[in-house]
């Protein structure tokens, strides 16, 4: 049966979230269908899809993803297409389906968190390791541990904006991940995302739009330290800062896709249009993966 799987997008605390500070994700209303079709073997696939079918012991099968969403954008497509191939052809309960399909995206990437292929799979807001909302799972890897919640809080209108391919998330992590060996300075910034991903998802709670555009103004300042903006990025935020609440990337960063919480939405679609950028108009939502024939 047709899968059908939501993007994900990170309101705060992206790669803060690898060393086990908090994090808030939410899925998205763009969904990608993954249906997986009879056919003879020897299909050649990325390394995440070839992972996968290896790991169900399936080769006789081309793996269609619809989705309007490009690869590469931040939106969690590898996590989405893991996740959809997983629940196509087994009865998983969510939490199993979240655990499975964190460590098959870990053996492609070999770092990272668990926070995309839980959000996908879970739905609606995701706290990660926070003490707000409904328990989740806990997901291990390592030395380290998510702690995951399902936030209650309204829906809100997102537009995100593609501004290219992305870095590969594992070059981006790896990128950050010098920077936090290197000294005391990276991990106070990550310790302050921490404080922010805490106030964001109050803010979210309440609906206060302005305090959360704020934040998440904040938090993107911080990512920039990292070295993971672009120009382009860069000229998306300014106009995200300009006529919405707020505005940052979302992701690994080097590229991919930024966020706007958008107030003045018809002089940003304008904006956007200037520089030629594919967007989407669309918010949060509370729906996981699911499957429907
Ligand atoms: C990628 O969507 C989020 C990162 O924090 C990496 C991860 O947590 O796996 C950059």
């Amino acid at each position: 049966m047709p899968v059908y799987a939501p993007h994900k997008i990170i309101l705060f605390g992206e790669h803060a979230v690898v060393y086990g500070y908090p994090a808030v994700s939410a899925t998205v209303d763009l969904f990608s269908k993954i249906t997986l079709i009879p056919n003879k073997a020897g299909n050649i696939y990325s390394s995440f899809v070839s992972k996968t079918l290896n790991y169900l012991g399936i080769n006789d099968v081309i793996v269609k993803v619809e989705t309007d969403v490009p690869s590469g954008s931040g939106l969690g497509t590898s996590s989405m297409i893991i996740a959809g191939i997983l629940y196509h052809e087994r009865n998983y309960d969510k939490k199993q389906l979240a655990k499975e399909a964190f460590e098959i995206e870990y053996s492609v990437q070999g770092m990272g968190s668990p926070i995309d292929t839980t959000t996908i799979v879970a739905g609606g807001y995701v706290m990660t390791n926070g003490n707000l909302g409904i328990p989740l799972w806990e997901i291990e890897k390592n030395d380290k541990r998510w702690r995951f919640s399902n936030v209650p809080a309204k829906e809100i209108d997102v537009i995100i904006v593609y501004t290219g391919p992305k870095g590969s998330t594992r070059e981006q992590v790896a990128k950050v991940r010098k920077f936090y060996d290197r000294g005391r300075f990276a991990r106070d910034v990550m310790e302050e995302i921490g404080t922010i991903t805490n106030e964001g998802v109050k803010q979210l709670m309440t609906g206060n739009l302005e305090k959360l555009g704020e934040l998440m103004n904040e938090n993107h300042s911080q990512l920039k330290i990292f070295g993971i903006s672009t120009e382009i990025i860069e000229k998306v935020v300014n106009i995200g800062r300009e006529y919405g609440y707020g505005s940052k990337l979302t992701g690994a960063g080097g590229g991919g896709a930024v966020i706007i919480i958008p107030k003045d939405k018809d002089k940003i679609i304008k904006k956007l249009k200037e520089l030629n950028l594919i967007y989407f108009v669309t918010s949060t939502t509370n729906v996981g993966i699911f499957r429907r024939p």
